[in-house]
């Protein structure tokens, strides 16, 4: 009988800490998100690291939801915008975090032309085209499966933007995956063919706030961009096509300088993007990805390195927030308390001979990776 007992107690213990050790262990958790107005079901991806990193995708828009890093305590909190649920990210107009596509960034008049024949998209900002459209990849549910990845967990999004879907031509097959390892990198890869000749450039639009839980603006962030030029913009920040000199300007960042330092400056194009809104043409040396931007939040000690195998990064420090947006545990996020770091192709290439290339032939794959990775110091 004693004996018994005490076999009965060790296999007790021996249950307590395998779940003990499970919690701690790398895992991806799926659960229900809600439903779309057509009633179709969303679901929420829960990413976990050996280190307690935690992070939320949902396959309604692609969309990353929640990014739970340490600061150098070793305290996590949430350091992107977003919404406590669907219903947010179905309402939501500023890109909180979603997949953009099928062109991220603008295009001038939403017009272009492949192979002799001109395209006409939505005009949803201004005279411009923005982000996709009306209804870009944002606003799309994508079929979510879990994937195997050689160092972490992961969960591939695909979705088929039609022929003529927002005015683009051809069937674009899209795939995105999230993934999160031991080194607390989220790692984005992207990989698109097409049936027809289109053009493509996919980002992700996560708003980052490493105070963490939005917990004041981002003035306060130091960025360092590893780019020597940008690409200036009209007042409708439409690049002019120029890849103007950094040095000497307020949008250096070289060196790491907090964003509040100079945003305000009367500084022709700080007044046409209300702040920084640009992209930066990355310096590119060896192999890729490159590290294109660093982000270090002194309160809390975190670190974002942003890597990519794109030519540009925009920088947004959220100049059109403006509290209206409630988000997660109801924090209103007000002017510049997100800043976002898209990886990318230049600003309306597919009117500019003299940028890098966005357009993808049938049969040619469209394939890059972003990086973001987090640390405290
Ligand atoms: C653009 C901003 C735009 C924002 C929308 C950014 O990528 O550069 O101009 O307002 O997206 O949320």
């Amino acid at each position: 009988m004693e004996r018994k007992a005490r076999s009965l107690v060790f296999v007790l213990v021996l249950a307590v800490f395998s779940m003990v050790q499970a919690e701690g262990k790398m895992n991806i958790q799926k659960s229900a998100f809600g439903k779309t107005s057509g009633g179709q079901n969303v679901d929420l991806y829960t990413l976990t690291n050996d280190n307690g990193m935690v992070v939320k995708v949902t396959n309604w828009g692609a969309t990353i939801v929640s990014v739970q890093v340490p600061d150098r305590s070793g305290k996590n909190a949430d350091v992107v915008l977003g919404y406590d649920n669907l219903d947010g990210y179905l309402a939501d107009k500023a890109y909180l975090g979603c997949t953009v596509g099928r062109y991220g960034n603008r295009i001038a008049k939403g017009r272009f032309t492949l192979e002799g024949k001109e395209y006409k998209l939505a005009l949803n900002d201004g005279e411009n085209h923005l982000h996709g459209g009306l209804a870009g990849f944002n606003k799309k549910l994508w079929q979510a499966n879990e994937v195997k990845a050689a160092d972490g967990v992961a969960v591939q999004m695909h979705y088929v933007s039609k022929d003529g879907e927002e005015g683009y031509p051809g069937n674009l097959d899209v795939s995105v995956t999230f993934g999160l390892d031991n080194k607390n990198q989220v790692k984005i890869d992207y990989l698109a063919t097409t049936d027809k000749t289109t053009v493509v450039n996919l980002t992700n639009h996560s708003y980052f706030n490493l105070l963490g839980d939005a917990a004041g603006n981002i003035l306060g962030h130091e960025v360092t961009i590893n780019a020597d030029r940008f690409t200036p913009v009209n007042k409708t920040l439409i690049p002019t096509g120029e890849l103007a000199p950094v040095a000497g300007t307020p949008m250096d960042f070289k060196q790491p300088k907090a964003i509040g330092a100079r945003i305000d400056d009367k500084y022709e194009q700080l007044v046409f993007g209300r702040g920084y809104d640009h992209n930066w043409v990355v310096n590119q040396a060896g192999a890729s990805p490159w590290l294109a931007a660093k982000v270090f939040e002194p309160k809390t000690g975190r670190v974002m390195e942003v890597l990519t195998a794109e030519p540009g990064i925009q920088f947004y420090t959220g100049n059109f927030l403006d509290g209206t947006i409630k988000g997660k545990k109801g924090v209103a996020y007000q002017h510049r308390y997100g800043l976002c770091l898209e990886t990318q192709h230049f600003p309306d290439s597919p009117n500019q001979p003299k940028f890098p290339s966005t357009t993808l032939k049938p049969g040619a794959k469209y394939q890059t990776t972003t990086i973001y990775r987090f640390s405290a110091k």
